[in-house]
């Protein structure tokens, strides 16, 4: 299955065929589909939700997806969406990159599970997985009914071949990949290593801009969405479903990349983080991360994300008699941290390529001693512009739950807050 090529927009009504004159005109279902092929429709929202928000894709397959065996537990112990109900630690949280090991391990069995909250049951909330792993899928195709999945390669190029066709990313591109398709994941470099957001809840779209206007920050165009692309092949395979929190495994007997034509709004795409038109003040102080956002889950309260997907891209620092790095802050949010490259500008140390940290609601936060003594005593007379770096956040309305095995890491940092013990006293009270 070659890649041939992207479609641009966001959300678009994209129609696309591998094989000329599949589409039916005029008709979704007519009675008989070109070429012998099987009609089938994938809603990814309500029927009935308002025509802005409605996403489905009609698909013209040789095969439907209703076909293949009884479904078992697959028993996996590291990727699933069980975020405990005890009790949360309020410390802030951080680990050092996975580790990729020797054994061959494909994206599916790397998968480790960091964090959650919500669940697929309820429809809301996130679930936050790391990846490593060393071998493409091989016979294995895989689909989650639980949310649609933002997967951010840290290392190592992924090639992601799913029923709508072939995404291809590397670092510091993001593909996503709707609830319910199906699709298998090569690693043409070999090791690879990277981060997983699995949103429970509203598909992710384009934040409103708001006085910025009609341009910036992600632009529409820059979102790319696959040509059709199938696979007809026959043997002996494995469909890995995850349901409600779990894996499950099925025979197949085909591949289920069989969809030689599609049309409709609900389909994978990739994105560029390096297309990032990034926004910021050019007076004093910094705005909120939120102008940072790349793409945005709402929840039922306007205004109040169940996701945000925020990065923080190479940019010029040009504020005056500002402190420039990100400030020290609590929030009634949550957030999840990631380093894609190079180094980020709030941490001198520690927080590696790969690594994760972990700040959940009102626990404080900020610069860590080395890079506050640093900001506040820069020459701000010039500009200053930071390169070689790409860090992400996922941010939700809901406390973030460190799963056990998260807590119990080898890879966790338990001295992490000694980042912040070295900031000393400066308070002089002034004399009488
Ligand atoms: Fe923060």
């Amino acid at each position: 299955m070659a890649s041939n090529g992207y479609q641009s927009g966001f959300g678009n009504e994209f129609a696309t065929e591998a094989l000329a004159g599949t589409l039916p005109v005029g008709r979704n279902s007519p009675q008989q589909v070109a070429h012998g092929l099987y009609a089938e429709q994938l809603s990814g929202t309500a029927f009935t939700a308002p025509r802005g928000e409605n996403r489905r894709s009609w698909l013209y397959r040789i095969r439907p997806a209703a076909m293949h065996g009884r479904f078992e537990p697959f028993l996996h112990s590291w990727f699933h969406n069980d975020f405990g109900d005890g009790p949360v630690t309020p410390d802030q949280l951080r680990w050092n990159p996975l580790p990729i090991g020797a054994a061959p391990v494909d994206f599916i069995d790397g998968l480790f599970t960091m964090a959650g909250n919500g669940s697929a049951a309820a429809q809301h909330g996130v679930g936050i997985h790391l990846y490593a792993a060393n071998r493409s899928m091989q016979g294995r195709y895989f689909y989650d009914a639980d949310g649609e999945l933002l997967i951010v390669p840290q290392q190592g190029a992924l090639r992601i071949a799913t029923e709508l066709g072939v995404l291809e990313v590397e670092p510091q591109q993001i593909a996503v990949i709707p609830r319910g398709i199906r699709f298998r994941v090569e690693l043409p470099d070999g090791a690879s290593r990277g981060y997983v957001c699995e949103n429970f809840g509203a598909l992710m779209r384009l934040p409103d801009l708001g006085p910025i206007g009609s341009n910036g920050l992600a632009n529409p165009r820059d979102f790319e969405t696959p040509h059709a692309a199938y696979e007809d092949v026959e043997g002996e395979f494995e469909l890995i479903a995850k349901f409600q929190g779990h894996l499950w495994r099925a025979p197949v007997g085909h591949s289920p990349l069989d969809v030689v034509a599609w049309h409709g709004n609900y389909a994978p795409y990739r994105y560029d983080l390096r297309r990032f038109n990034a926004i910021g003040s050019i007076s004093y102080d910094h705005p909120d991360p939120s102008i940072f956002t790349v793409l945005t889950s709402p929840s039922d309260t306007h205004g109040t994300a169940n996701l945000d997907f925020a990065i923080f891209p190479p940019r010029w620092l040009v504020a005056q008699d500002t402190f420039r790095p990100p400030w020290f802050h609590r929030n009634i949010a949550s957030e999840f941290m990631g380093l894609i490259h190079g180094v980020y500008d709030a941490k001198a140390e520690g927080f590696a390529p790969g690594g994760a940290s972990l700040h959940n609601c009102m626990s404080g936060h900020g610069p860590d001693a080395a890079t506050f003594e640093k900001a506040s005593h820069a020459d701000l007379s010039k500009p200053d512009v930071i390169v070689d770096t790409m860090a992400f956040m996922f941010e939700t309305r809901a406390v973030i739950r460190p799963t056990r095995q998260a807590i119990e890491a080898a890879h966790r940092q338990r001295d992490y807050q000694e980042c912040w013990a070295g900031l000393r006293r400066n308070f002089v009270a002034p004399e009488d």
